[in-house]
């Protein structure tokens, strides 16, 4: 199987007031196409830093990530922001929906930004709403909705991007068990249904069971590999 990421002995620093903080050592790890994957460990273990290197949602220049076969920490601004807009779709813990648009406006939004024309869109979010069982939901704004309707809304959103990999940080901390469990099936499904590779953050027991590979992350270092 292919590999989509490759990180070789990752280091990060966080600089805060001149004062450097390592918040991931020397991080060596593999993730296959079509992997299904959760970070755990406990609170600043180094889970979000993580994923929002992989994500291309935190810069940084060094050159230890290689996402299919390309080196980050070489790529052009541009080339990133390929990526970004193409191959990665971000789940967050708090959702950031654009509240004042509307559940199909918010899964629009990033149609927009590919360039795909207006009968794709239609049917790229239609499925999207149908796997996502929130068809109903497609005229509300976010303040309109509970919070396990709003995550459901966030994953619609990733997924209608079509995206090689999608990325979820902790998504199922702001909702009960019943829309968490949920949350985690739709994953699966999209993980089953798409081929998508799926990388998620979670200290919930929850996820944890449900979850093929567990990597625990411990003062920003990798603990033990596997089940
Ligand atoms: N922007 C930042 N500046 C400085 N230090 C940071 C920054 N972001 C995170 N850290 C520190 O880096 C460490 C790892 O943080 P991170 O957010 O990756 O942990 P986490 O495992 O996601 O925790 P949680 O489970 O609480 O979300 C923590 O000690 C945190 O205080
Ligand atoms: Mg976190």
């Amino acid at each position: 199987m292919s590999l989509v990421y490759d990180v070789k002995e990752l280091d990060f620093n966080y600089h805060l007031e001149g004062v450097q903080f390592k918040a991931l050592k020397k991080i060596s790890l593999e993730i296959s196409a079509g992997e299904m994957i959760t970070f755990a460990g406990p609170s600043g273990s180094g889970k979000s830093t993580l994923l929002n290197l992989l994500g291309l949602m935190e810069e940084t220049s060094n050159d230890m990530i290689f996402y299919n076969g390309k080196c980050l920490g070489q790529l052009q601004e541009q080339d990133k922001n390929i990526i970004r807009r193409f191959d990665i779709g971000f789940i967050f813990q708090s959702f950031h929906l654009f509240p004042v648009l509307t559940t199909f406006e918010n899964i629009e939004f990033f149609l927009i930004r590919q360039g795909v024309e207006e009968s794709k869109r239609k049917e790229l979010i239609q499925e999207a709403l149908n796997v996502l069982g929130i068809n109903d939901l497609k005229d509300k704004r976010p303040t309109q909705l509970s919070g396990g309707q709003r995550q459901r809304v966030a994953i619609a959103r990733a997924l209608a991007k079509r995206p090689k990999v999608i990325i979820a940080d902790e998504p199922t901390a702001s909702l009960d068990q019943k829309n968490g469990e949920a949350v985690v099936d739709h994953l699966f499904e999209i993980n089953k249904k798409f081929g998508t590779t799926i990388i998620i953050a979670s200290h919930d027991p929850m996820v944890l069971r449900h979850s093929q590979r567990i990597i625990n992350l411990k003062d920003g270092e990798i603990q033990r590999q596997g089940l």
